[in-house]
């Protein structure tokens, strides 16, 4: 079974991600797990945190002579800012004098149900974890994620479909024009339409200029997976479901969407089911859609097409020109704190969501397909294409 969790604090000395489960024998390509780290620090509104971070996957285990060996995968991520926060947070007791209080809690942050549910002070400590600083652990591994699936011919990227009021029509961007998005070397705001994406920056210029912040929508694309992962047969097997899962679990997502969920719930059935057609040429299987409005997946299983999930983010909470809220000391009212931020992060939220869809895929592939070595779970993966071929 495909595990995986992170440990780390957004000051703290590193973050360190483990991923349990993958066969032996797959390549890992340190240069790509470096980029995607570099793709999830990109992105117009950023803050000056990206600036001086720039992250590299430190594998610690797991991987030897460059091929996976079966074993737990550990990758260890440096805080380069930690230098800056060594007296403010020490792993030992240190000078309390030296500790940075976040001393009024942020509307829309973690703070003050963080500080309420493990009985802290102020907001310091749970700044550090739920800080989307950890979504750069869950970016490595979900880049292993991303190799082990490449074995199987299956792709994994993502694409901005709004920002603020700035926003791709009703249109499905299909795949040949994702693909280049994620090989530019300079990262505006993602958006697969350059008149839009002009738009967009406009909306995080506005942000930037009123001291406020901006949310927007995210598209994730899996192109080439294959009929049959993930089952109807148990509710938390469901491939939905778990992706719906994978992607709110990240920082600022507030909803999901598979296919056009959302426009589906006030249209007919007629203008929503995708008609089936047969083509023995075509695909895995022959079968085909006149239209992807399911999102790839029906009862819970990917039925072929690309699997389309969408992620909604709220705008970020920390404010240049802050909420009103209230001193945990004195219960006074004030502005809530403010600490260097982002005001714009819906390609980089992307990325993260790109890793958890991958991370999930892999994880249905390995469920479906086994092998404890590469060997064994490509040749279960192609008797099994073989079989919905000739079926
Ligand atoms: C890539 C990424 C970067 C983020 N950067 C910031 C940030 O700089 N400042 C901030 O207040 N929130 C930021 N967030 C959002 C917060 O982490 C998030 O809103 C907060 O942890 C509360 O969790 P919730 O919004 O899921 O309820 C970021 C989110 C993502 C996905």
């Amino acid at each position: 079974m495909l595990r995986y969790f992170t440990t780390g604090e957004s000051h703290g000395e590193a973050l360190v991600a483990v991923l349990s489960g993958l066969p032996a024998g797959l390549k890992v390509d340190q240069a790509f797990l470096d980029r995607e780290l570099w793709r999830r620090q990109q992105g117009y509104g950023r803050g000056g945190r990206m600036k001086i971070e720039r992250d590299t996957a430190h594998i610690l285990s797991g991987v030897r002579h460059g091929i996976t060996i079966g074993s737990p995968i550990s990758i260890l991520l440096e805080n380069r800012d930690w230098k800056n926060w060594q007296e403010s947070l020490p792993v030992g007791e240190g000078d309390p004098s030296k500790h940075k209080a976040v001393k009024s809690p942020r509307p829309g942050h973690a703070d003050l149900a963080g500080a309420l549910k493990y009985n802290f002070p102020e907001a310091r400590y749970v700044l550090e974890r739920a800080s989307a600083r950890e979504s750069a652990a869950r970016v490595a591994i979900g880049a292993v994620a991303k190799v082990f699936l490449g074995e199987l011919g299956i792709g994994v990227l993502s694409h901005v479909i709004s920002v603020g009021n700035a926003a791709l029509g009703d249109v499905e961007v299909p795949w040949d024009r994702i693909r280049p998005l994620a090989e530019r070397e300079e990262i505006l705001l993602s958006c697969a339409d350059p008149g839009i994406e002009q738009r967009m920056k406009e909306e995080v210029d506005k942000a930037l200029r009123t001291g406020d912040s901006v949310g927007g929508v995210f598209e994730v694309v899996a192109h080439g997976v294959p009929p049959g992962l993930g089952t109807y047969a148990q509710w938390d097997e469901r491939l939905d479901a778990l992706l719906a899962g994978a992607v709110m679990s990240l920082q600022a997502v507030k909803a999901v969407e598979i296919g056009v969920g959302v426009s589906a719930a006030a249209s007919p059935g007629s203008a929503v089911h995708d008609e089936i057609a047969y083509d023995a040429a075509g695909g895995y299987t022959g079968f085909s859609r006149r239209g992807n409005h399911a999102g790839g997946i029906e009862g819970g299983i990917s039925n072929g097409e690309e699997i389309r999930v969408r992620g909604y983010l709220k705008p970020i909470s920390t404010l240049r020109r802050p909420l009103q809220s209230v001193d945990f000391a004195t219960r006074e009212p004030v502005k809530a704190a403010y600490e260097r931020s982002d005001v714009c992060v819906v390609p980089a939220a992307g990325v993260a969501a790109e890793a958890m869809v991958a991370l999930t895929l892999a994880r249905c592939a390995l469920e479906k397909f086994g092998g404890d070595s590469m060997g064994e779970t490509l040749r279960n993966f192609k008797g099994y294409c073989e079989q919905i071929k000739n079926y």
